[in-house]
């Protein structure tokens, strides 16, 4: 059975001033039914075009998108609302993405009858409420009839959350979704996210700056880390987070906190990276784009070669790095 989304060498470039601009290039990766990818970079590194791509909200200038085996640049009419049924994209701003003038009834009630997904007015109370109950608002009706304004950050994500619900999606692209929330209530999303896919069985493509929340997410899946617009280490989560291999995911690794300061003080003298300013997609650094910073640089080929995503050589499984120098250590 075909993986339910497929990105083939996907690349999309935007014009400007100084010449095409190359957000996101090369980028493959495979999602399964129920599978959870989680993309992990630094800002502007191309998440969230990756994820607008996924969700068919901005074409790939080259490379092939697909959905459940299919073309997603194919799909016209019946086919396309069918599409967008089936995948939602929640956004990194939960302020901006919902209705201020619509209350939380209102805003999951209309496209429970836009796609006539209920019977009648009983059968549409009975749908909104369980939907607030599957995004752990509790007891709904204390939130039926509130605005956007009079609720706090994780409870307007919660309501994004039961809004992508309402359609009974198969694949859930969320953008930087606990990103804007208090600590205190990030493992509580974190994991009504995780229950989405653990009982509902939605894949989902997880977009976050932060790795120690991709590593949480993505546990039983896997991890694509990306640097200025292409993926450098790609694989199943517990490989890419505890033998990370590609030196930019080691410094994404040895940023993360430590409970014990002489553990943190050795692992950052370990993968240092060489300047603290990151190149940007304005000016991508020719050959590895890491190679600036990277302290492994070899002259004469990282800043030369493009590096391919290829195998770790003792590994089974589908670990992949885009580092010659790693793999050839
Ligand atoms: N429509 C567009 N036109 C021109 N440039 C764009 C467009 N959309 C995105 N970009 C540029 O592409 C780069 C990547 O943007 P993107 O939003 O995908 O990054 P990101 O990884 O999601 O960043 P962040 O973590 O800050 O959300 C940025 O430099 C951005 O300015
Ligand atoms: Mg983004």
């Amino acid at each position: 059975m075909s993986p339910l989304v497929e990105f083939r060498s996907v690349e999309r470039t935007y014009p400007s001033r100084q010449g095409p601009l190359h957000v996101i290039r090369d980028v493959s990766f495979t999602i399964e039914r129920g599978g959870i990818l989680a993309v992990v970079g630094e800002s502007g590194c191309g998440k969230t075009t990756t994820g607008k791509i996924a969700a068919g909200l901005v074409d790939p200038s080259r490379g092939t998108v697909l959905f459940d085996g299919e073309n997603i640049s194919g799909f016209k009419g019946p086919e396309l609302s069918r599409f967008r049924r089936r995948v939602q994209l929640i956004h990194q701003d939960p302020y901006s993405s919902l209705n201020p003038v619509r209350t939380v009834y209102q805003t999951l009630a209309a496209p429970l009858k836009r796609f006539r997904l209920v019977k009648n007015r009983t059968e549409l109370l009975h749908k909104v409420r369980e939907l607030l109950l599957t995004v752990d608002l509790t007891p709904p009706d204390d939130y039926l009839y509130k605005y956007p304004h009079q609720l706090s950050g994780g409870q307007r994500q919660r309501v994004a959350v039961a809004r992508a619900l309402t359609v009974n999606p198969d694949f859930i692209i969320a953008d930087e979704s606990v990103s804007m929330v208090d600590v205190s209530i990030r493992s509580s999303l974190l994991n009504m996210l995780l229950r989405l896919n653990q009982e509902l069985g939605v894949a989902f493509l997880f977009i976050t700056h932060d790795l120690s929340v991709a590593r949480y997410f993505s546990w039983r899946g896997k991890t694509a880390v990306m640097y200025l617009g292409r993926i450098v280490e790609y694989g199943p989560t517990p490989e890419v987070t505890r033998l990370s291999a590609h030196p930019y995911s080691r410094a994404l690794v040895a940023s993360l906190p430590v409970s014990d300061p002489r553990v943190a003080r050795l692992r950052a003298q370990d993968d240092e990276v060489g300047s603290p300013d990151v190149p940007s997609i304005q000016n991508i650094p020719p050959g590895c784009a890491f190679h600036p910073r990277c302290p492994l640089y070899m002259a004469g080929s990282c800043d030369r070669d493009v590096p391919e995503l290829m195998g770790m050589r003792e590994s089974e499984s589908l670990h992949q790095v885009a580092c010659p120098v790693v793999l050839t250590r």
